[in-house]
């Protein structure tokens, strides 16, 4: 959970680290430092956010041009300046920098103390420098590095510079993100993609268990025993301007505006003469289409909550039966699947340990796998049989946005491919779907455009503690992601609850002082049941907040606010109603003046269990 970067090249290393790793810093910002080759290798370090390590240490004398940078989030080893990285050996000419956890540290630090290694922090990473020294007394470098890796358990993204072959920068990974990016002036390492886009657009992706020997102008690839791995570079087409702010406050509503294009870029090329379109990015038959009995949907946070407006897709209209598990859990436990089950791991990375593991688990079992995800060449792109891409461009607020109604996007052109494969749907229907899905980036920015109405909201309740979100069917899922985002973004408490549970307990906690937020968008089945539930939370004189369709004449009748999304199908109006919740989370947060794009203890992707 840090993040990573690196150079070797004919240009001035610092300048072009201390940029890539701000744009990393989502990933860890406890700590910072950065290790420069020039004759010998000076390493800066300082716990702090980046801008306060520069504050401390005048880090532009860090000449050369090669060197390693990395942003921490503590796992072993509480935030102190010694455990800050880089860390070096005992010669201090053997410097890493990592991202993942070494299992077995304890047990290699043991043995390498025995052998008289002294170390100067308590974490796991510091081991391995020790480990590649112990190494060097009989192999060269890269070598060195190999061996050192044959003994570690756990995961790694790594990068290792060595003074007395100052012409190498060797990176190798295992279960944690790193990619190579090769430029025209140098090659680098990096956590993600857009911290590099200034400087290239052309990667290589690193699979588990290889190791990379970087040189100015060169990469070779090769396994951990040495033997030379073929690789292939890719073009990536996201610009920098993507992974940039864009004249807006932060990265998340910069986000949240983008999803209108997001949706569109994700259904291009996918619907054509009234059929979803994945060419072989699913990896599946018609025939293994029909075949699917159940299907399993895993994920973490945000995109556990994409799955569950995902099941209600895939029961509803596809009639297949769907369970949706958290990845953490399902990697733990002994699941019953069926033979003919489909798995989707859903999630914005891709590099999620758990989601990782979980696919993996899954895929021991035999049953077929697709990954939808963000992340070209990720990990769990990898891993899994097939992949479906949301193209939302990078995502760098570390509350999910535009991935998530990306997801559904992905989720929903699924439903209409099962359902158009399994004939549950007539050609009326599925076209019906697809002209719901085609308005809906139009219909979004019109949602958009309720965001004066939004903060108004969120100047009127920014100081209240306690938050309830009620929805139902495919909007409860809706309640929980908003409930989440206030969470995560403001540190405000918020829960989200089927609205018909409220019953059940949470009425308890209402009170003059706690907003409920009902996404409420018209249903036949349940809206006057919802109408119910607002009039029981105004009893006891609760402030409601509503999301509903235009024209609803009742909803605003009882709500103290309403917000409206345009008409569309039901399944798809959970699209349009977490952009409102999003805009909620987001303004509430920025009044109260937090970390919007850092909240505390969290980082972008959770590469640790
Ligand atoms: C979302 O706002 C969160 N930051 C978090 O719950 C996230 O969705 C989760 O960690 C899963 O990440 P992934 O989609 O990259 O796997």
């Amino acid at each position: 959970m840090c993040g990573i970067v690196g150079y070797i090249g004919n240009g001035e290393a610092y300048p072009m680290l201390l940029k890539g790793l701000k744009s990393l810093e989502y990933r860890g910002y406890d700590s910072a430092g950065f290790a420069i080759v020039n004759k010998g290798i000076a390493i800066e370090k300082d716990i702090g956010r980046i801008e306060d390590v520069e504050k401390k240490i005048d880090l532009s004398m860090l000449k050369g041009s090669a060197g390693l940078a990395h942003c921490r989030w503590a796992t072993h080893g509480s935030v102190t300046k010694s455990n800050a990285h880089p860390h070096a050996d005992c010669s201090n000419k053997i410097v890493v920098v990592h991202n993942g956890i070494i299992e077995n540290y304890s047990q290699l630090k043991e043995k390498l103390m025995q052998k008289n290694h002294a170390f100067s922090s308590e974490t796991d990473t510091e081991v391995i420098a020790h480990l590649i020294e112990e190494y060097m007394k009989n192999s060269g470098f890269e070598e060195a590095v190999r061996n050192a890796l044959k003994e570690v358990n756990g995961s790694y993204a790594l990068g290792v510079i060595c003074a007395d072959e100052p012409d190498k920068l060797v990176a190798a990974r295992n279960e944690s993100p790193l990619i190579i990016g090769k430029g025209s002036n140098g090659m680098f390492i990096a956590s993600d993609i857009p911290a590099l886009l200034e400087y290239t657009n052309s990667f290589v992706y690193l699979h588990d268990r290889e190791t990379a020997v970087l040189g100015k102008g060169s990469i070779a690839i090769s396994d951990l025993e040495g033997a030379k791995k073929n690789f292939k570079v890719s073009r990536i087409n996201w610009s920098r301007e993507d992974a940039e702010k864009g004249g807006y406050k932060h990265f998340m509503l910069k986000e949240i505006y983008e999803q209108p294009r997001a949706i569109t870029e994700t259904l291009n090329g996918r619907l054509k003469n009234g059929n979803v379109i994945f060419e072989e990015e699913i990896n599946l038959s018609d025939k293994e289409i029909l075949e699917i009995e159940d299907v399993k949907i895993i994920g973490c946070g945000t995109s556990w909550h994409a799955a569950l407006v995902g099941k209600f897709m895939f029961e509803e209209l596809a009639k297949i039966t769907t369970e949706v598990e958290y990845a953490s859990e399902f990697r733990y436990r002994n699941p019953i699947i069926k033979k003919n089950t489909l798995v989707i791991a859903i999630s914005q990375s891709g590099e999620t340990a758990d989601t990782v593991a979980a696919l993996k688990e899954a895929k021991k079992l035999g049953v077929k796998t697709i990954a939808i995800c963000n992340v070209r060449g990720s990990s769990i792109t990898r891993a899994a049989d097939g992949a479906v891409y949301t193209m939302a461009g990078p995502e760098i607020g570390v509350a999910s946005t535009k991935a998530f109604t990306t997801q559904l996007a992905v989720l929903y052109l699924l439903t209409i491919l099962f359902s158009k494969a399994r004939k549950t749907l007539n050609d009326r229907q599925i076209k019906d779907m697809i002209d719901g899905i085609r308005k809906i980036p139009l219909q979004m920015a019109s949602v958009l455009n309720e965001d004066m109405e939004i903060m108004n909201c969120a100047e009127l309740y920014h100081k209240k503690t306690n938050s309830l979100y009620l929805g139902r069917g495919v909007n409860f899922p809706i309640a929980l992601e908003g409930a989440l985002k206030l969470k995560e973004v403001s540190y405000m408490h918020a829960e989200g609850y089927p609205a018909a549970e409220m019953k059940h307990g949470p009425i308890a906690l209402i009170d003059e002082n706690m907003p409920v937020v009902f996404i409420a968008p018209h249903d036949i089945y349940t809206h006057s049941k919802i109408l119910g539930n607002i009039e029981e939370v105004k009893a006891r004189g609760g402030i409601v907040i509503a999301i509903a369709t235009e024209g609803d004449s009742e909803i605003p009748k009882k709500a103290g606010h309403t917000i409206f999304i345009p008409k569309t199908l039901y399944t798809l109006s959970s699209m349009l109603a977490v952009i409102p919740l999003q805009l909620l989370a987001y303004h509430i947060a920025d009044k109260l003046g937090r970390d919007i794009d850092k909240p505390r203890n969290l980082a972008k992707s959770v590469v640790v269990e």
